[in-house]
């Protein structure tokens, strides 16, 4: 059936229909500007914390001083978790991917959440569940992969910020303030986008009257994909390809003329730049002056010059990660895990939403097979 055929208005991809109303985030596609709860995502990376971002996502206004220290001191006592998410990873092959790593580690944690009988209604169960969600995220992780590398995990220290935390487990090292920092703007950038793929996935779980828990890993299963979160990954992995500056001119030719998809490059709600991508270059670029290394800038530069120029594409978030988590000495396998410590706070704020005015979510397929077909007993089938 051609689209001009079908009786419902149809948009593939559901490109540009609404699908909810959300006071959480605001993507404005012309300005390429991204506003979480009404403030500029710059603003929060730039003066904020992702502590502060987490608990405007989720109480829905910036804290004030009392409020994030309480929030800071309950994220703190939050951070470990049952001896059991550590078994189950312990028990999957070397070869998971941490995203399986840590989609799995949500779905044995939610047994454990002290409020795991409360109805899915339960506004305040859901806030303390949020909180847990996003105070063991990144815990999940970083043990996750000691876990992989056949290492112990550790004990979080209840003092360290989500950023402090995630490096400390994953070095076993006192965590660097610097790098920390970094990661912490990158995890703001990270938090929340509106109705991506991932975050509408979780809230069309939550819309069943299903779990804060269900949500979560709906959403990183589909966040794991190279279209959605898992492009920081590829776009590592393209820029190690290339190699050198020297190599980078040919090697975009070549992809464009073969029609390849470049990772970290296009979007479907910014045409003309991703803000959190600009923000994140200038960091990245930066990184890698201070640590002698400006090739990734280098190649970055002419791939983004030669995508604007011949496809009027633009660089997302996940380009300019790709190369600062790396200058940060971050395992590539990571890198779509880290997406998940930031972009649960987003998830949970939106299956609250979802919850507190809920109604299910159930769109219509517009049917294109065959229909009437007379049953032919298996007997008699040729
Ligand atoms: C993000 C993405 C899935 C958006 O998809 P979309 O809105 O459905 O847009 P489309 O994939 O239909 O792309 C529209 C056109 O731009 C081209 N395009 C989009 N992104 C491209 C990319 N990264 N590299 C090369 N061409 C790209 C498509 O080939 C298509 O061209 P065509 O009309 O000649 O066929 C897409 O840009 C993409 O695959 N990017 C790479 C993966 C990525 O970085 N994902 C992270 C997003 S935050």
């Amino acid at each position: 059936m051609s689209e001009s055929a079908t009786p419902y208005p149809y948009s593939p991809g559901l490109e540009g229909v609404p699908a909810g109303v959300s006071q959480i985030s605001e993507i404005d596609s012309d300005r390429s500007s991204l506003q979480y709860r009404g403030y500029d995502v710059h603003d929060l990376a730039e003066h904020g914390s992702f502590e502060e971002t987490a608990f405007l996502l989720l109480h829905g206004h910036l804290p004030n001083q009392h409020e994030l220290t309480d929030f800071n001191n309950r994220l703190g006592t939050e951070r470990e978790v049952p001896d059991a998410v550590y078994t189950a990873l312990q028990a999957l092959p070397p070869t998971t991917h941490p995203m399986d790593s840590i989609r799995t580690a949500f779905s044995v944690l939610a047994a454990f959440d002290p409020d795991y009988t409360e109805p899915a209604t339960n506004h305040e169960a859901n806030l303390r569940k949020a909180e847990r969600i996003v105070a063991k995220a990144g815990t999940m992780v970083a043990n996750g992969h000691r876990i992989r590398q056949g290492l112990n995990p550790i004990k979080p220290n209840p003092e360290h910020t989500t950023s402090e935390n995630f490096l400390h487990l994953m070095t076993g090292t006192a965590p660097d303030p610097k790098t920390a920092h970094l990661l912490d703007a990158s995890l703001t950038l990270y938090a929340e986008h509106g109705f991506n793929a991932s975050t509408f996935a979780n809230r069309v779980t939550v819309s069943t009257l299903s779990d804060l828990y269900s949500g979560i890993v709906t959403g990183i299963g589909t966040l794991r994909g190279p279209l959605h979160g898992g492009a920081n990954e590829e776009a590592m992995r393209m820029l190690l390809e290339i190699g050198e500056p020297s190599n980078a001119q040919a090697w975009i030719d070549d992809a464009l003329e073969t029609k390849k998809k470049i990772m970290g490059f296009g979007h479907r709600e910014y045409k003309k730049g991703d803000s959190r991508a600009m923000y994140l270059t200038k960091i990245a670029k930066a990184l890698g002056i201070e640590k002698g290394n400006t090739k990734f800038g280098e190649i970055a530069d002419i791939l983004e010059d030669t995508m604007r120029e011949r496809k009027n594409i633009f660089p997302n978030v996940d380009f300019p990660a790709s190369y600062a988590y790396y200058l940060l000495d971050i395992p590539i396998d990571l890198y779509t895990p880290i997406f998940v410590v930031a972009r649960v706070s987003g998830y949970c704020a939106h299956a609250i939403e979802q919850l507190s005015n809920n109604r299910l979510i159930r769109p219509k397929a517009i049917f294109d097979g065959p229909a009437n077909l007379t049953y032919v007993p298996l007997a008699d089938r040729a």
